[in-house]
Parts: C-alpha cells; sequence; structure tokens
C-alpha cells in the first residue's frame, strides 16, 4: 500500500476522488468549436451501424441490483481483511472517478457542441456513463462512503485538453476500461469462489459499453486520417505509454485487489495490455512492444520510483522534499527511456470495427 490516508469517512473518499495525482483519474474540456468541424461521412455507414446500436441500448435493464446483491456484500465482503477492504474503495473510487469524467466530459461535448453526429453521440455516451458511475456509486453507499458527484464536478480541477489528445486519451482508457473489465470477469467466472463482491457479475454487459465507446473514437479518428499519421504517431506513442504505465503503477500499489480474484498484478497488467493491443490496431499505426525485456523493466523501475516517491513524502520535511526532487527526476528519465523503445509499426485494416470478442 502507498502512504495514502485511509478511506473511513465521506469526506475522505471525496477527497480520493478530488485528488490531482499523476496516478489519479482527471476531468477535462476541451475544445468544443473544434468539436463541431469534425465530418464523419468518410466513415458515415459504419457510423450510422454504431448509432443504431446505441438507439438499440440493450443494456438499459442491466445497472439495477438484484435483491441478492446486498445480502452477497454481507456475507463475503464482511470477511475480507482491512487492508485490503480499503484496496477495494480504492478502486471503487477510482473507478467511479473516471466513468463519472467520461460523463461530464461528454455531457458538456453534447452541450456546446451543434454538429448532430457528435452531439448524438456524446448524449448516448453520458448516459452509459452515468448508469456506470451511478451503479459504482451506490455500492459506496453501501459502506456510507456514496460520492456527492454533484460536488466533485464542480469542485474537482479540471485539465484543457485539445480534442486529438481527447481522441487519443479517451479512445485508450475506453479499450482499456474494456479489457480490464473483461479480464476480470473472465477470470472470476472460472473461479467463482473468488469473487468475493457482487459488483464483479456485472462487468460483462457493462464492458461491452465501454468498448462501444472506444469504437466511436476509432470511428472519429479514422475519419480525419491527418490524425494517425506523421508527427502525431509520436502523440499516439506518448498516449500509449502514459495509460499503459498509469495503469501498470496504479495496479502495482493494490496488489492485494488482484491477489483476492486470484490474479497476479503483473499478468494481469500484461493481459490487459495485450488485448488493448490488438484491438487498437484498428486505428493506431503503431503499438507498444510490451513483452520486450526493456519494457518491462522499465514499469517495474517506474512502481519502484513511485515507492520511493510515497515515501519520501510520507519523511517530508527538506530531506523528503530532496529525495522526492531525486525521484521525479528518475521517474521522468525511465519515461523517456520507455518511450524512446522500438514500436511495432501495422497498416491501418479497412474496416474500422472490432468485435468485442475477448
Ligand atoms: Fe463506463
Ligand atoms: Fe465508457
Amino acid at each position: 500500500m502507498s502512504t495514502e490516508a485511509t478511506i473511513d469517512s465521506p469526506a475522505a473518499a471525496a477527497a480520493k476522488a478530488k485528488q490531482n495525482t499523476l496516478l489519479s483519474p482527471r476531468f477535462y474540456t476541451t475544445d468544443y468549436a473544434a468539436m463541431d468541424r469534425i465530418d464523419v461521412s468518410p466513415i458515415r455507414a459504419e457510423w450510422d451501424t454504431m448509432m443504431a446500436e446505441y438507439e438499440g441500448d440493450n443494456n438499459h435493464d442491466h445497472f439495477q441490483r438484484t435483491p441478492e446483491f446486498g445480502q452477497e456484500v454481507a456475507e463475503r465482503f464482511s470477511q475480507v481483511s482491512p487492508e485490503m477492504r480499503q484496496e477495494f474503495l480504492d478502486f471503487l473510487i477510482s473507478s467511479v472517478t473516471s466513468e463519472f469524467s467520461g460523463c461530464v466530459l461528454y455531457q458538456e461535448i453534447a452541450k456546446k457542441a451543434s454538429n448532430p453526429d457528435i452531439k448524438a453521440l456524446m448524449r448516448y455516451m453520458a448516459r452509459d456513463e452515468s448508469r456506470h458511475a451511478s451503479f459504482i456509486n451506490q455500492s459506496l453507499k453501501d459502506f456510507g462512503l456514496g460520492l456527492d458527484l454533484g460536488d466533485v464536478k464542480r469542485t474537482k480541477a479540471y485539465t484543457y485538453f485539445k480534442p486529438k489528445y481527447i481522441f487519443y486519451a479517451t479512445y485508450l482508457s475506453e479499450k482499456i476500461g474494456y479489457a480490464r473489465y473483461i479480464t476480470i470477469f473472465r477470470q472470476l467466472e472460472r473461479h467463482p469462489d473468488k469473487r468475493f463482491h457482487p459488483i464483479f457479475k456485472w462487468f460483462e454487459r457493462w464492458c461491452n459499453d465501454e468498448f462501444r465507446h472506444g469504437e466511436s473514437f476509432a470511428l472519429i479518428m479514422r475519419s480525419q486520417p491527418h490524425l494517425l499519421r506523421g508527427g502525431n504517431v509520436w502523440w499516439i506513442r506518448f498516449f500509449l505509454l502514459a495509460v499503459y504505465a498509469t495503469m501498470y503503477v496504479r495496479d502495482h500499489t493494490r496488489p492485494m485487489l488482484h491477489h483476492a480474484m486470484g490474479l497476479d498484478s503483473d499478468a494481469y497488467d500484461y493481459t490487459v495490455f495485450d488485448i488493448t493491443t490488438q484491438i487498437s490496431k484498428q486505428v493506431f499505426p503503431v503499438s507498444l512492444d510490451t513483452d520486450h525485456p526493456a519494457f518491462r523493466a522499465g514499469l517495474t523501475r517506474l512502481f519502484r520510483i513511485q515507492q520511493g516517491l510515497d515515501a519520501a513524502k510520507a519523511q517530508g520535511g527538506v530531506i523528503g522534499a530532496i529525495k522526492r526532487a531525486g525521484w521525479a527526476v528518475a521517474g521522468v528519465a525511465t519515461f523517456t527511456r520507455l518511450y524512446l523503445l522500438p514500436v511495432k509499426h501495422h497498416a491501418l485494416p479497412a474496416n474500422v470495427r472490432v468485435a468485442p470478442a475477448w
């Protein structure tokens, strides 16, 4: 565990959700006028098929709790250790924050954009993310730790991202979200005795929403091919690495959570990277070589650096500050080395859409 404050009150849960560190989920604003200039006509047929799927809304009845839900929480979750409980709460809060981050961004774009294609898409995605966020929040409420999402929306800091950065980052977070949820679901499907909380039963249909959200950004990017070549390939490499590295470091700070599911954080993360990499070939002309020994050593080092940073922060004072600066420099150097490792190149497929087949 890191040196983070214990999550034992609604105020502590809210503080965690509003935290702005390199590893915590962020809220975004963007250039809404630029969103209006997106023209999806080059991929119109695939776009219309996708919009019909949103319209069909096959998950409209999914995010409701069954009568047994509370009973299962009482029977199974009461047996976990206090440390494990903290890791699970941390997982719930970071999940609800990132679901809600998508909800707020999509809602804002839907409200401020006038491009009818973009407006309609953003409304559907905001609908889905709002269901996801409230469903997780109900589980926090079981522990008396529910978040006031309206307050989080009003008071959390927002980061401005140009539309192209929103596309790269959000595409990846949707697809990696799918890969994370489906990997957990499949593991607990094979080992139901390790399903220590009922929320994981919802992950299969849930992650199909995330998959479709990712498809939407893939289509937007494929309709603007300049986003996927030339100097922009360096941005794609940057976002791939930033998203993978953040997930790796964050997951390794809560090893008990994966262990309880019968998963090892390292094996779980590399499975998630493999799935995400396979999917992302629909849109990105490059992918990271996550099996390369130098890549793996670099991620391990980033996690060690994070542990060093946490320890220096806990130590405080002048010595702590000097150590923190040292670890920060080491972090930038390691990230840069990872960024410059060779990547794999791919030709983009004629058909953009991929099926959620994992
Ligand atoms: Fe979601
Ligand atoms: Fe999503």
